[in-house]
């Protein structure tokens, strides 16, 4: 789908279906508000949020539909809800065969933010998980086209990049685990890094084991395939004015079988979306690499498999972690944490002074927060305050959990310095305060993407499987430094 800006003014564009905003309430004025009015009031159309009426032929455009979105209340639209209701648009008007469309928006809802998000949306809408469906049908409904009405250069292309990352982020994440190994992400990263001039370098398991990352390697030791280190560097051309550093690291479990505590059957294939932590980095790195922000940012992407077998870890193993500091594995299907804190630590010897981790690392953040909002944790208010700033403009909902000490309590291992895990309650907390021992002083924020990286169920606005969650945010983070 090819995203543009359309000069042309609403009369005037000869696309398939030109779509326009319907707020609740009143109907939109201007051109074939006749026939809108209509739609109004034979109560068929509210403008409630992502609603759709389509009118054909309509008066005086020479588009062949008009669309009208639900927008919602007015004074609540922003470029969250344009984000959907694009991608709602492209959705339901792909459903119907329709190739080209263009976008109408109020003068007030054109600023870079807005046509950014519109396009975005679009872009996230269009994609569907179906590569591995053979039949030669699945193709005759594509959108060729979608353009915005005077939108602005910057927005356009802003918007493009952020999205087209996202779907290679929810690309690598819907592939399943054969496809999809630590190796072979090594290999997308390693491709993608060159294609957008990033430097790329990936540790194998015997540099891992030179430098002592234990906890890292007891979690990949239990599979056939080995671990891989995913390294990946952006240096803005103008050197910055500070000494700060932004490292990105996300977890990349390509399969999360729990290993030895091996997890139920049910639902287990899902498993295969472990790694979108470190997908939605990759993704992040990609669109950072185009939008060049002004501070370094390096991207860390542990990427193992977790297997049950003859070699695998063992619950009461000890491991001893690239810090230095000894684990007790209690269970070893807690393995992203295992996993974050050799590539965290790693980090910081990369010299990176703020860290951010995301990692789909507990089922209980799940319990916390469902699945609309990411659960932040960090040992920092004002770097944290920063980054749910960032997750807002994005419209990535984000809520910050608390950390307090006491929670530490529940790690105290009988045999080493911690344990890896604390027990059933406060799960998500636990977790956190596991990695926060592993950051020292750093600024730090985990996000715990566990229930926002997936939907189980397509939205009206995007298809079944990978979000891509989070990639919006680092990049706006990055950005607004
Ligand atoms: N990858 C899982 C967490 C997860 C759960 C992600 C559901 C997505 C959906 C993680 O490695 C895990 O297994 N966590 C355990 C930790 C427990 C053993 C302390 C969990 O949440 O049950
Ligand atoms: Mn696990
Ligand atoms: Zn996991």
């Amino acid at each position: 789908m090819e995203v543009k800006n359309e000069a042309r003014t609403v009369p005037d564009v000869d696309v398939d279906a030109l779509v326009i905003v319907g707020f609740e309430g009143t109907p939109p004025e201007g051109h074939a508000a006749g026939q809108i009015k209509e739609l109004y009031d034979s109560g068929e159309f509210s403008g409630k949020a992502l609603e759709i009426a389509i009118l054909h032929r309509p008066a005086g455009l020479k588009a062949k539909r008009l669309a009208v979105a639900g927008g919602g209340k007015r004074d609540k639209f922003d470029s969250a809800e344009l984000r959907k209701l694009a991608g709602a648009a492209v959705r339901s008007l792909k459903a119907k065969g329709v190739r080209t469309i263009a976008l109408s928006l109020d003068e007030a809802f054109r600023s870079d933010d807005f046509v950014a998000a519109a396009v975005e949306g679009a872009i996230l809408g269009d994609l569907e998980a179906d590569r591995y469906k053979t039949d030669p049908k699945k193709n005759e409904k594509q959108v060729d086209s979608f353009a915005v009405l005077g939108g602005s250069q910057s927005g356009l292309d802003r918007g493009r990049i952020l999205a087209e990352a996202q779907n290679f982020s929810r690309g690598l994440s819907n592939e399943p685990a054969n496809a999809l190994t630590p190796t072979l992400l090594a290999e997308r990263a390693r491709q993608m890094a060159s294609e957008y001039g990033l430097e790329c370098e990936v540790l194998d398991q015997d540099r891992m084991r030179q430098l002592g990352m234990g906890a890292l390697l007891g979690v990949s030791q239990g599979s056939a395939e080995p671990p891989a280190l995913i390294i990946l560097r952006y240096q803005p051309s103008t050197p910055a004015a500070s000494k700060d550093h932004l490292g990105l690291v996300g977890k990349g479990v390509t399969f999360d079988t729990g290993g030895i505590s091996i997890k139920p059957a049910d639902g287990m294939e899902k498993m295969r979306y472990d790694m979108s932590g470190g997908a939605n980095v990759l993704g992040a790195m990609r669109a950072i690499a185009q939008l060049k922000p002004a501070i370094p940012v390096t991207g860390i992407i542990p990427a193992v498999e977790n297997m049950p077998g003859s070699k695998a870890q063992r619950p009461g193993d000890i491991v001893t972690s690239l810090s230095g500091k000894t684990v007790e594995v209690l269970n070893t299907d807690a393995e992203g944490r295992l996993i974050l804190i050799d590539a965290l630590t790693y980090a910081q010897r990369l010299g990176c002074t703020h860290l951010v981790d995301a990692a789909t690392l507990t089922g209980a953040i799940v319990v916390a927060l469902g699945n609309i909002n990411i659960g932040a944790f960090s040992n920092n208010d004002a770097f944290c305050g920063k980054l749910i700033a960032a997750a807002k403009t994005e419209g990535e909902k984000t809520w910050q959990m608390p950390m307090d000490e006491e929670y530490k309590e529940l790690l105290k291992s009988s045999f080493a310095d911690l344990q890896n895990i604390g027990g059933r309650s406060g799960g998500s907390i636990t977790a956190a305060m596991f990695i926060r021992d592993f950051v020292g002083e750093l600024p730090w924020v985990h996000l715990d993407i566990a229930g926002t990286a997936w939907l189980d169920d397509a939205k009206p606005y995007m298809g079944k499987g990978a979000t891509g969650v989070g990639l919006r945010t680092f990049v706006r983070l990055a950005e607004t430094w």
